[in-house]
């Protein structure tokens, strides 16, 4: 059972980046070590399958399951105890999880080309046999060859990057803004709750979301991230999910695009609505990290897809970007919506400003309070 407080935090942090659940996550040694430190063998407490991964990937990989199959974290999990191994699916995943890794080693070179979403895609029951649609017969796949028309009429990923600098306001306009305060509305399901966002060069973004007995924050300090919830203790973001969001809390991302990757190059041409779009893919260590989807007209960036790593497999996060408005010279999305497989959420700025001065010590992580006495479970 998801009590309505819970479930909508939950949700609120998946908006600003971190994978988090309704469900707690109690283990005291995960939430005050640095990330990466510890194994997750060592950091939680029932560990047969994924020992040896970084404890700071195991929610990652638990968001990924979640995604896959279609369900939430009390699927498997007895909420307030998840090292228990009550539920049933938990111990079918565990020999899932055994059979993945085994069929990519035997066949794919240990490479993740299988996952849990390849069989389940969003189903906890994959289906075996081809369906027939009510709509009718799906057109056939076209031959390999002529499938890639969009990459000939693409220009090359310089002069889109270029031409989306020029669109919004030119470098100089971009060089000379420091920090950006926005504030407005985010829309948790179907209800409206204030938001405020602090952004300062360097990488550095606050979020905090007004909720009824508090305030949710969601904070990257440059290199690392955290959050904070009323009445929880203050959590770092996981470090694949810091690298991954780098592009969408940097204030002068459009100077910095070609930084953020190791290659970036045109990926070919989609429609995002009806708006035909120019998609730039940044690649690092020969995967696709990121995908940006540049308007065709405008020049604007329209999409950022980015894939976050987990021992599993990768989890998706799409922000959408509308509503753009002129502030000191430079165009600014007023409008963004956050979509991952199971959320949706929408933020409306009201009203922003650029160089408002911004005290430093906001973005780092509060101090750790004495142990505080846990909820015996
Ligand atoms: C389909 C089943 C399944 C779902 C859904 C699932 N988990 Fe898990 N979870 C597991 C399995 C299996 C393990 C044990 C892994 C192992 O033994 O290597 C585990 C272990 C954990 C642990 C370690 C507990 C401990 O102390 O031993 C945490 C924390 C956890 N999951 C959190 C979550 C969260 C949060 C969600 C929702 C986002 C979630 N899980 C969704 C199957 C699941
Ligand atoms: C090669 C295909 C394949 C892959 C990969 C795969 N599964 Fe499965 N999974 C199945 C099939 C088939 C079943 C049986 C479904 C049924 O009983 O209808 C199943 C069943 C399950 C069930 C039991 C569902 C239930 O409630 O009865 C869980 C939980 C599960 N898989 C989790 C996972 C997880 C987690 C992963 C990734 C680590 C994964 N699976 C990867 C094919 C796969």
């Amino acid at each position: 059972m998801c009590r309505q407080f819970l479930c909508m935090l939950g949700i609120a942090f998946t908006v600003v980046g971190i994978s988090e659940t309704p469900l707690r996550v109690q283990t005291a040694s995960a939430n005050t070590s640095p990330p990466g430190a510890m194994s997750a063998a060592e950091a939680y407490q029932n560990i047969q399958v994924l020992k040896e991964i970084p404890a700071d990937q195991l929610v990652p990989a638990m968001q990924f399951i979640t995604y896959s199959l279609g369900v939430e974290c009390s699927y498997c999990h007895v909420e307030g105890a998840l090292e228990k191994d009550d539920k049933k699916p938990k111990q079918t995943a565990r020999k899932m999880m055994q059979m993945m890794a085994a069929i990519n080693r035997d066949n794919f070179d240990s490479k993740q080309a299988v996952t849990c979403n390849s069989c389940h895609r969003g189903a906890p029951h994959p289906v075996a046999t081809p369906i027939i649609a009510e709509g009718g017969p799906r057109p056939a796949f076209e031959s390999v060859l002529g499938e890639d028309t969009s990459l000939t009429d693409a220009p090359p990923a310089e002069q889109i990057i270029a031409k989306y600098v020029e669109a919004i306001g030119g470098a100089a306009a971009l060089q000379r803004i420091s920090t950006r305060q926005e504030k407005g509305t985010i829309n948790i399901s179907g209800r409206n709750l204030p938001i405020e966002i602090l952004s300062r060069i360097g990488g550095k973004q606050l979020t905090v979301i007004h909720l009824p007995n508090g305030d949710s924050i969601t904070a990257y300090d440059g290199a690392s991230g955290w959050t904070s919830a009323p009445n929880r203790p203050v959590r770092e973001i996981p470090s694949v999910e810091v690298a991954s969001a780098k592009p969408e809390v940097d204030l002068q991302l459009p100077l910095h695009i070609k930084q953020l990757f190791n290659e970036v190059k045109t990926a070919g041409t989609e429609k995002i609505g009806d708006r035909e779009s120019y998609v730039v893919a940044g690649i690092n260590s020969g995967e696709i990290a990121a995908k940006f989807y540049f308007d065709k007209e405008s020049g604007y960036l329209l999409r950022i897809l980015r894939y976050t790593k987990s021992p599993l497999g990768r989890n998706s996060t799409q922000i959408d970007y509308a509503d753009f408005r002129t502030l000191n010279g430079l165009k600014v999305p007023f409008r963004k919506t956050i979509a991952r497989p199971n959320s949706r959420l929408t933020v409306q700025i009201e009203d922003a400003e650029f160089n408002v001065p911004v005290d430093e010590k906001k973005f780092a992580r509060p101090a750790v309070a004495p142990t505080p006495t846990r909820p015996s479970s």
